[in-house]
């Protein structure tokens, strides 16, 4: 196999070629923005929106870099290339090189960008479930205050995640002090009863992911369900029909147990109509 392309700071080289200094501060503070771009079929989902998101994300740690034409240019040309028909492009924004480390930094500083594609897995369908549920492990969230930023610095969610997979489970599903959820390690959250489909209104303690977004919009068009964003508990999951993770990776996943405790359908399967309505819309949106 030839070796993966990558682009690194203008140019497209193979990986085992693109290297950055030590210097750089999203490697010595994680100081820096990223994006996963979901691609089916080679076509980017939602691409203008995770360009928003990312562009927002720069303005909101004053990374002022705005090359969004350029970069949406990179990622549909790594998006062609990619070895894969189902990837998602890795796109990254650090604050750059500075000549001594130090916790302040200048806006002079020239960014690290660097992107690339990986494999994800193919669509899934009512037709084409998945073989099991995801298992989660609920944990205390103790993450910082600004989860709804997209920074590299990512160690909180990396402990969390990590701790659940070392016990035996798929992903951390994470409350915080107040019992109120936020998200998983890497995912959103839906809580499902009767057609009524629930998520945790979005502020800082979350990420407001494309995902979500997409399901939330596709599945208001249907007008087949009741959808809210609304103040959600751990015991509103064991209440619950269905569960399901959202994310550009996941698409819409569904959940088999929490802890020790199964949660299984009790209705007609809900996650078959809403990743089919998804699969039939999730082109449409820029
Ligand atoms: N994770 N919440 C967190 C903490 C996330 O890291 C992610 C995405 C999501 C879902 O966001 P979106 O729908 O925009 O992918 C929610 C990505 C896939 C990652 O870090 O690899």
């Amino acid at each position: 196999m030839t070796e993966q392309i990558v682009y690194l700071n203008g140019r497209f080289i193979p990986k085992s070629e693109a290297t950055i200094s030590p210097m750089d501060r999203g490697f010595l503070f994680g100081d820096g923005i990223y994006e996963v771009i979901p691609c089916h079929g080679r076509r980017p989902i939602a691409l203008e929106r995770h360009l928003d998101r990312l562009t927002r994300n720069l303005d909101a740690i004053s990374l002022r870099c705005n090359e969004r034409d350029k970069w949406r240019t990179v990622i549909l040309e790594l998006i062609s290339n990619s070895p894969w028909e189902h990837c998602g492009v890795y796109f990254h924004v650090s604050r750059g090189v500075a000549e001594r480390r130090h916790h302040t930094f200048s806006s002079t500083l020239e960014p690290t960008v660097f992107a690339y594609t990986f494999d994800i897995p193919a669509p899934r369908s009512s037709a084409n479930p998945p073989e099991h549920g995801l298992k989660l492990k609920s944990q205390e969230d103790l993450r910082w205050q600004h989860c709804d930023i997209k920074v590299t610095a990512l160690l909180g969610n990396v402990l969390h995640y990590q701790a659940a997979v070392n016990e035996g489970f798929d992903e951390a599903l994470l409350y915080r002090q107040d019992g109120l959820l936020t998200e998983a390690a890497a995912s959103n959250i839906f809580v499902v009863s009767g057609r009524k489909v629930m998520t945790p209104r979005l502020d800082q303690h979350l990420l407001p992911g494309i995902t979500r977004g997409l399901v939330l919009d596709i599945l208001r068009m249907s007008q087949e369900f009741e959808v809210t964003e609304c103040d959600l508990r751990l015991s509103d999951c064991f209440d619950a029909d269905e569960v399901w993770l959202s994310s550009s990776t996941r698409e819409i996943a569904p959940v088999s147990m929490i802890d020790s405790k199964p949660i299984t359908a009790r209705a007609k399967s809900v996650w078959g109509l809403a990743i089919d309505l998804f699969q039939q819309h999730k082109f449409e949106f820029a």
